[in-house]
């Protein structure tokens, strides 16, 4: 029903449409499939699975039109650079330019173009004005520069006539073998052979050729211009899918690769789409999908769960996994693309994929529509040196503001300042932290962002005021579309300036989307951007103060009554390039613009803006947020919703989350008690409901739902310390936020398709969230040969690739915590975490069989850019030999003296010790030294015995150390023994 009330709540719809939408409201529940494109009714991806079949039919690659001049080969400071000729049916020869580039890191980027395109020397149909180029720019908007330097001390080998070779890598490990006639690449590590690429012949690069008319049988075409006889026409020159047609103004132009991963037998990765972490096959046979993965960023109303249909962002990387080894691979490619997958398993048993002693090989196809084939080879050989590979290409996590951590209360819609000020009220007197409070679309005046309907929201700021007396937060939406309204200033200035999307004539494209009729701001024009930064400023944006941030929804872009939802794929953006080469990067141009204009809405205000965007590219990590989008009510999307806030992670882009309690629909109390218990484990956490939904704020259920919920919510603020050290890491490493399980246990074969059950950061945290309804428990499967302890209560749980029934009551959430971790707290419950700044804190010492753990801590101070100038602690925490010690791990910089001395008094007030020895129920003091401390100091150590199936714990109280000074804690030595757990 969504789209339709949504589209309803415009009330410049004639009541036509109005009757027409609600009868076709009345009989959908579900995706409607009629809408987007299955492989078949896409021409380019027909073409490519019909060519792939006819290569398998033929047994292997031999036959692939595509060999390299052995002659054109040059090679210098780790780059080669040869012409790939593709020979036609007639023995015509088109040119490709190839460029190899073996990087620092092992990872390797293969370039190929087409010498017609990118010499202009195309004819353009229909007058198109469009650029007659392969899309070269994917690189200047998803890359950061970093990470491709090539490796100077690779070197060449000519292997044969027809083979090359090439070592380059750390220690040069690596080695890579190109086969010139069919062209391919094998990759090496060792002995071993991790990639290969075209071995199966699947390569393709759509020339350009001339249309050509023919009649029925014509035998005047000459052999230059004709097709091959088998080839199909049908989609070259034009496309119609849904009423709409595509001009298709260069022809066909898709590029396409199959890349194997012999031996591996998982694949991760692809974001975004709704089903499993570990990837399924997408050939057809049971259990599998019949369609490719499809990464073509679109609007899906009602998305459908268990499928590789496409959602709203993309990430086209990959990563491959097998016991102890990770590789990947980076398509990087702005326009549709379609990934086929398929897996073939020799010597074991076909059916157990891998666990019975066989091998399995990953085999994939990669299909875009246009564009220039470019794909960087990762060869780990770990999951976090993928991460970091492809954090460092594509950037890093940005570290966001503090407060973006804490639970948001949203739904579609606060009706009213005082609506906002209400449940802001509500909260505090229920004791429910929360940090920032979010506005949808109705706040402004008939759908014109940049203001505030007068009547409803008559005061903003006095609403952001009282949010800033608890350092609380509003975020307003704004997405891409611009009201086409005469006199509405910002329709007219991007009008007047010529900053919006053209359409296939050149003339500004007009569609419908919330406000009906809308114009679209171009923000791959960096015009557009200098000019949208203008309009954020607190003088234009009237209303707004540095308490207010931003939501960017509908940036696929959603065009309602655009092809598949979204905009005609020969539109014209900057630079004259057509929609269709830059679709999937479309949404992360414009949540960048919004970023660097949250930069700049007053000179000398720096503060980290925090962005949630709907759309995304690789690359979206370093400027915002997102979400899962439009999510439903029930226990399934609830379930799901952990498997794709892991692959997001997978996919470098971890600060992620889900509607809570589900956009469509009204959850059960137990549905959505369950949903916050899960939430509160999501990188990004924010209850979201539809318009038509019911009021949901957690203090409206009741007992024991409100109380179960609060304590879910407070739970994320104690560990609040933790979770902003795992951001911390993804912000320099690239790791995920909350891992999966073949992430932190990547030798554990049983554990690779796990992906109900996540770890948060570094910090040995284990959980499994309650996804079925009724549940009473959960099984949670437990790796590595340490013990793990509940976090509430200290029942010990054996390791040792296990799988433990944990009772979940209600309200319970199956939590633990893995032997060997130190997991840093702040136990003093507050309104938001702006108001914990000061407070002290705890530390979780989870003692492992040798009676050692570790951990670390990041702090600065949550809102401005000072850590990069050294303002923040880095402490690393290590227990042996009876002694917790905290020391320095950052570097200096010119506000490190000063931000030291701000967080002086802020200190440690508890060391919980779980799986204390026996040895120390006699001791009841402990001696602190360490910085500031004059001598030896000393705290009372409290020891609780173990006691059936929980673990000896013991309590240090306030040792007074400084959270930012070196300090240990010692126990007496004759306590300093083994764990007799
Ligand atoms: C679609 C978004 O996915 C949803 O979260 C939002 O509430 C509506 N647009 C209205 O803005």
């Amino acid at each position: 029903m969504a789209r339709s009330s949504r589209r309803l709540s415009d009330w410049t719809f004639s009541s036509i449409t109005v009757v027409i939408l609600l009868l076709l409201a009345s009989c959908t529940v579900a995706v409607k499939h009629h809408d987007f494109k299955r492989c078949e009714q896409s021409g380019f991806c027909k073409r490519n699975r019909e060519l792939a079949d006819s290569m398998t039919e033929k047994g292997g690659p031999d036959s692939s039109p595509y060999h390299l001049d052995s002659a054109s080969i040059k090679f210098k400071d780790g780059q080669l650079d040869g012409s790939i000729v593709k020979t036609l049916h007639d023995n015509e020869a088109v040119k490709l330019p190839l460029t190899i580039t073996f990087l620092e890191r092992g990872n390797v980027r293969v370039t190929i173009d087409e010498e017609k395109r990118k010499k202009g020397e195309i004819e353009l149909r229909h007058g198109s004005v469009a650029r007659k180029e392969r899309y070269n720019e994917a690189g200047a908007w998803a890359l950061t520069g970093a990470g491709l330097q090539s490796q100077k001390s690779s070197s060449l080998r000519k292997v044969s006539k027809d083979l090359s070779e090439v070592t380059w890598g750390p220690e040069g490990r690596f080695k890579a073998t190109i086969r010139h006639a069919p062209f391919g690449m094998e990759f090496w590590s060792g002995d071993e052979k991790h990639v290969v690429l075209n071995g199966r012949g699947f390569m393709n690069l759509e020339h350009w050729r001339p249309k050509v008319d023919k009649p029925v049988a014509d035998e005047n075409a000459t052999a230059e211009t004709a097709a091959a006889p088998s080839e199909d026409e049908s989609t070259w020159w034009e496309e119609s899918f849904g009423g709409n047609t595509d001009s298709k103004p260069k022809g066909p132009e898709s590029v396409a690769m199959d890349i194997t991963f012999p031996g591996y037998g998982h694949v991760f990765g692809l974001a975004e789409h709704a089903g499993p972490l570990s990837l399924k096959q997408t050939r057809g046979g049971d259990g599998n999908y019949d369609q490719p993965y499809r990464m073509y960023n679109s609007d899906i109303f009602e998305y459908e769960l268990d499928s590789p249909m496409t959602l709203y962002g993309s990430i086209p990387f990959l990563q491959a996994h097998k016991k102890d080894s990770t590789v990947g691979v980076f398509w990087l490619n702005a326009a549709e693309t379609w990934v086929d997958i398929t897996k073939s398993s020799h010597g074991g048993n076909p059916l157990t994929l891998g666990l019975s002693g066989g091998v399995v090989d990953t085999q994939t196809h990669w299909m875009s529509e246009s564009g220039l084939l470019d794909v960087f080879v990762m060869l780990g050989p770990t999951p976090q040196e993928l991460s970091k590979s492809y954090g460092e290409l594509t950037g890093y996590t940005q570290l966001p503001a503090s407060f973006s951590l804490g639970y948001h209360q949203c739904r579609w819609n606060y009706v009213s300042d005082e609506d906002v000020k209400d449940v802001d009220r509500k909260f505090d007197k229920h004791n429910i932290p929360y940090d920032v409070i979010w506005l949808d679309i109705e706040y402004t005046d008939d759908k014109q962002y940049f203001t505030w309907d007068p009547h409803t929201f008559p005061d903003p700021i006095s609403m952001e005021k009282q949010l800033d007396e608890t350092e609380r937060k509003l975020v307003v939406i704004i997405d891409p579309h611009i009201k086409n309204k005469g006199g509405y200033t910002v329709d007219e200035e991007l009008k007047s300036k010529g900053l919006a999307v053209k359409n296939k004539e050149n003339n500004i494209f007009e569609g419908w989307c919330w406000p009906g009729s809308s114009h679209w701001i171009d923000a791959f024009n960096p015009a557009a951007r200098a000019w949208w930064k203008t309009l954020f400023t607190y003088d234009r944006f009237k209303g707004t103060m540095n308490n207010v941030w931003l939501w960017n929804d509908m940036n696929e872009p959603s065009v309602f009554n655009g092809p598949e939802i979204t905009m005609p794929r020969d539109n014209i953006h900057y630079g004259n390039w057509e929609h269709r080469d830059v679709h999937n990067i479309n949404g992360m141009t414009f949540h960048n613009a919004t970023y660097h204009a949250l930069l700049e809405r007053k000179k000398g205000e720096v503060l980290r803006p925090f962005i949630l965007t709907r759309s995304f590219y690789a690359g979206s990590q370093r400027s915002s947020a997102m979400w899962t989008g439009d999510n439903q009510a029930n226990w399934d999307h609830l379930a799901v919703s952990i498997p794709m806030i892991l692959n997001q992670g997978v996919s470098g882009y971890p600060f992620a989350g889900a509607d809570v309690g589900g956009f469509f629909g009204n959850p059960s109390k137990e549905l959505q008690t369950r949903w916050y218990q899960a939430g509160v484990f999501y990188p990004f956490m924010r209850g979201h409901a539809h318009i038509d939904t019911r009021r949901r704020e957690p203090y409206l259920l009741g007992e024991p739902y409100t109380g179960i919920m609060a304590q879910a919510i407070r739970l994320r603020y104690a560990l609040f310390p933790a979770w902003y050290t795992a951001f911390h890491e993804a912000s320099t490493d690239g790791y995920p936020i909350v891992r999966a399980q073949y992430y932190v246990h990547p030798e554990d074969e049983k554990g690779f398709a796990i992906d109900d059950q996540f770890y948060l950061g570094s910090t040995g945290l284990l959980a499994k969230p309650v996804t079925t309804e009724g549940a009473e428990s959960v099984d949670i499967y437990l790796a590595g040969s340490e013990n793990y302890y509940d976090y509430f209560d200290y029942t010990i749980y054996t390791g040792g690739s296990k799988s433990h029934r944990i009772h979940a009551p209600l309200d319970k959430i199956p939590l633990l915590m893995q032997g060997g971790h130190i997991i840093p707290r702040k136990d003093r419950p507050r309104k938001s975490s702006g108001l914990m700044r000061w407070d002290p804190y705890s530390l979780v010492v989870v003692l492992d069989s040798n009676t050692q753990a570790t951990g670390s801590l990041y702090v600065d101070d949550g809102e401005t850019f000072d850590y990069e100038q050294g303002a923040f602690i880095h402490r690393k925490f290590v227990f042996a030999d009876g002694e917790l010690s905290s020391t320095n791990l950052g570097t200096k910089g010119s506000k490190t003296a000063q931000y030291l001395k701000a967080m002086k008094d802020v200190t440690v007030e508890k060391i919980i010790v779980v799986n204390a020895p026996a040895s120390w129920s006699d001791v009841n003091e402990v001696s602190v030294t360490g910085e500031g401390i004059k001598g030896t100091a000393s705290a009372e150590l409290i020891y609780h015995a173990a006691a059936g199936d929980k673990a000896a714990w013991a309590v240090i109280r306030n040792p007074r150390t400084s959270i930012g000074a070196d300090w240990t804690v010692s126990l007496p030595k004759t306590a300093d023994a083994k764990s007799e757990l």
